[in-house]
């Protein structure tokens, strides 16, 4: 077993509830992940919850709990949303288990022990709310502050800082060299403008236990915890470490002994993150690797945010949409299929209830469903379920789908490969209309004809389910299902014309996705 293909997703903060937001990053990096190991990739996903920090301190004394209890009663609830959006992660990351910390502190052990760590009194503005600190540069024209940092106060602590100043000029360097290593474009050329334009200032990673404790601690000063932010990009690292990643414990810990289990990740393939967060992503976490001599991920691909009827979601204005609420009533596939059909991966996105069931009725219901019910219903009705002899009408349609998709899923465009796998289907309910099997089952002399069409769209229907698989794997298993098709269409190997064997007998059909003509109440 070589290098895996190694995707991770931002690890949300525990203490807020999931939303759209948080879902459709999942949601991302899990069809990427599936998408890969169609290919015969070897994947490993990971997705999972930063629990430290004074919010989840302030949220667990508020209720009464220990940090530990209220974030595992948290956790709790963001596994099961992961589940229900039929994530296929490989582990689940919480940054409060021991398997993290030990590495967040071999990670300050040998930053301090090479001298890259200092202790320095900070003078200035900090924002509790963003647990961030503020200089004059953050001001705005007026002077004041942006109110998303809420009430900023003045410190005066002593604190550990990470030299990074110095690495300014390395990181330009390496994104100048590395077209791919931030994308979209558009995101790139934001981290090279600030890089080019601003001075970073060397990094505070601590924070005083005297107003902090939730957090880890500091191996060299128990006076301190670690900043959340280092305590959190860690866990790219961590986990392939508990797995025994050879690069990341040659870096980390030459002498170690192997766990056992050797899996092969580091360097990550994909860092799919929000554009919010892309500045400790793309500068950093980059600088943070190089100075304890990691390689570099692949690529940092960064998604747009989404609004709800074109304000922000926040819970103060109510307008939050929830996931799970929308799975309960459309169904989890549709919940996936809009998202990333919706939302190309890099600029904002709308969520409107009118969006959802538009896109619902005319390319779920009325397109892929009704082009999967009529040809199967067809084939059982006038063929006796029996799958006719091969017939290649629409294999070059077929063809041109399954190569883009292919080319698409190697460049994360999955927008792009729901665009091409659609046209597909247009196509065949435009072959249904225009050949009419239906008039054709009248006229026994047009048997042979029939036949032909019958197979042609069965055929496609099992192509479909297999380039489907990992935006909408249920709806895929489905098709194959009532294709009477054992096994699963997660191959893209079985995506070539022809799999379809005549003799074989096909099982019912059944609804993809009921019309809704009235909304549910
Ligand atoms: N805990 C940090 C990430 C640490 S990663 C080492 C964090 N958490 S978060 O819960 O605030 O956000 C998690 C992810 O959800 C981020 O990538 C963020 O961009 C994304 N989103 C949060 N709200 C969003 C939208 N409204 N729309 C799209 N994505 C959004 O940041």
């Amino acid at each position: 077993m070589g290098k895996r293909f190694y995707i991770t997703t931002a690890i949300d903060y525990v203490n807020g509830e999931p939303h759209l937001g948080h879902a459709y990053e999942k949601i991302v990096a899990d069809v990427i992940a599936r998408a890969h190991r169609s290919l015969g990739d070897e994947v490993f996903f990971l997705t999972g919850l930063d629990e430290h920090g004074q919010k989840v301190q302030q949220a667990a004394l508020s209720a009464g709990k220990s940090p530990q209890t209220h974030c595992d009663e948290m956790a709790a609830i963001w596994k099961e949303v992961a589940r229900r959006l039929s994530l296929t992660n490989d582990d689940f990351v919480r940054t409060s288990e021991p398997r993290h910390k030990r590495i967040v502190q071999t990670i300050l052990t040998r930053l301090h022990a090479a001298g890259q760590v200092y202790k320095s009194q900070y003078k200035g503005f900090y924002s509790p709310k963003e647990e961030t600190f503020l200089t004059d540069k953050d001001r705005r024209p007026d002077g004041s502050f942006d109110p998303s940092y809420g009430e900023v106060v003045e410190l005066v602590e002593d604190n550990y800082w990470l030299k990074l100043k110095s690495y300014q000029p390395w990181l330009l360097d390496y994104i100048e060299a590395n077209p791919d290593f931030i994308r979209p474009d558009s995101r790139r050329n934001e981290v090279l403008g600030l890089l080019k334009n601003v001075a970073l200032e060397d990094l505070c990673i601590t924070r005083p236990t005297a107003r902090l404790s939730w957090g880890i601690s500091l191996p060299f000063d128990p006076h301190f915890v670690t900043w959340v932010w280092l305590d959190a990009l860690v866990n790219y690292i961590s986990i392939p470490a508990a797995y025994g990643d050879p690069v990341v414990r040659a870096a980390l810990n030459p002498e170690s002994q192997s766990p056992g289990t050797e899996l092969e990740l580091w360097p990550a393939d994909l860092h799919v993150i929000g554009k919010d967060i892309l500045k400790f992503h793309a500068a950093y976490w980059p600088i943070l690797l190089k100075a304890i001599g990691l390689p570099m991920p692949k690529q940092i691909l960064v998604h747009g945010w989404w609004q709800k009827d074109g304000e922000k979601m926040s819970k103060s204005t109510g307008n939050i949409v929830d996931p799970i609420k929308v799975i309960d009533e459309w169904g989890v596939d549709a919940f996936r299929y809009y998202v990333v059909r919706e939302l190309d991966i890099g600029p904002d996105g709308n969520w409107t209830d009118a969006g959802f069931q538009a896109r619902y009725a005319a390319e779920l219901a009325n397109g892929l469903g009704n082009l999967v019910n009529r040809s199967l219903s067809m084939l059982k009705r006038y063929c006796n379920g029996v799958v006719p002899p091969r017939h290649n009408e629409l294999e070059p349609e077929a063809e041109q789908a399954v190569q883009e998709t292919i080319a698409q899923f190697r460049d994360a465009k999955l927008q792009g490969a729901l665009q091409s796998i659609w046209s597909l289907v247009t196509r065949a309910n435009q072959y249904v209309d225009r050949t009419a099997p239906f008039k054709l089952a009248k006229d026994p002399a047009q048997a042979t004809r029939l036949a032909e069409v019958l197979y042609n769209l069965a055929e496609t229907c099992r192509v479909l389910a297999v380039l489907l698989w990992p935006f909408i794997p249920s709806t895929a298993e489905k098709i194959y299902a009532q294709l009477g098709l054992s096994g699963s269409p997660d191959t893209m190997n079985a995506a070539f014309w022809g799999g379809l064997k005549a003799g074989h007998t096909i099982s019912e059909p059944l609804a993809l996705f009921p019309r809704r003509d009235q909304p549910r109440n």
